[in-house]
């Protein structure tokens, strides 16, 4: 059986949320990014944008699993000011070729995904078997049918 692994940042939950459901869909290993300097309140918000704006990798923990032992990467960040989130920069630029196969999750208030797959990609050096974009509203109003495409896409014999 194929080992999977699913690597998301989150700051408020949100991500973090369907990194849980594609986890218990797909049986995944998960390991969540912590940020080592706290993102809470205005200044927080503003650096944080900031920073994914400017292109830096935010400041993470070291993480406990090594992506180039499992078959499958499933990579998940919220968008930030409409490029991917600092933290999972920095994981991805800390782990430059330990990706083969991946695939991309993100959530955002309303639009930046695809601009932050392709970043996500470049950083990862892979093209992904799968993506999903899933807006607050469609986190709200259940992202079921979102969830079970993106999964059955992860099936390499499908
Ligand atoms: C600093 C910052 C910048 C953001 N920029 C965008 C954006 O450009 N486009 C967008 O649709 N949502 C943006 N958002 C909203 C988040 O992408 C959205 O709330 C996401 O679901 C948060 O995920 P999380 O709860 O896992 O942290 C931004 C949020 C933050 C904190």
């Amino acid at each position: 059986m194929s080992r999977i692994l699913i690597v998301c940042y989150s700051r408020t939950g949100n991500t973090a949320m369907v990194a849980e459901a594609i986890g218990q869909a797909c049986g995944a290993d998960i390991e969540r990014i912590e940020d080592t300097r706290h993102r809470g309140g205005l200044w927080g918000w503003l650096r944080s944008g900031r920073e994914a704006w400017q292109g830096r990798s935010g400041a993470i923990a070291p993480v406990e699993k090594d992506p180039g032992e499992y078959d499958l990467v499933i990579l998940g960040s919220p968008v930030w000011a409409g490029h991917v989130s600092s933290p999972m920069r920095g994981y991805l630029e800390g782990h430059v070729g330990k990706f083969s196969r991946i695939a991309l999750f993100v959530t955002e208030g309303g639009s930046g995904g695809a601009k932050a797959f392709t970043e996500m990609a470049a950083l990862a050096g892979s093209a992904p078997v799968a993506t999903l974009e899933l807006t607050e509203k469609e986190l709200k109003s259940g992202m079921q049918e979102q969830l079970a495409r993106f999964v059955e896409a992860l099936d390499p014999s499908a």
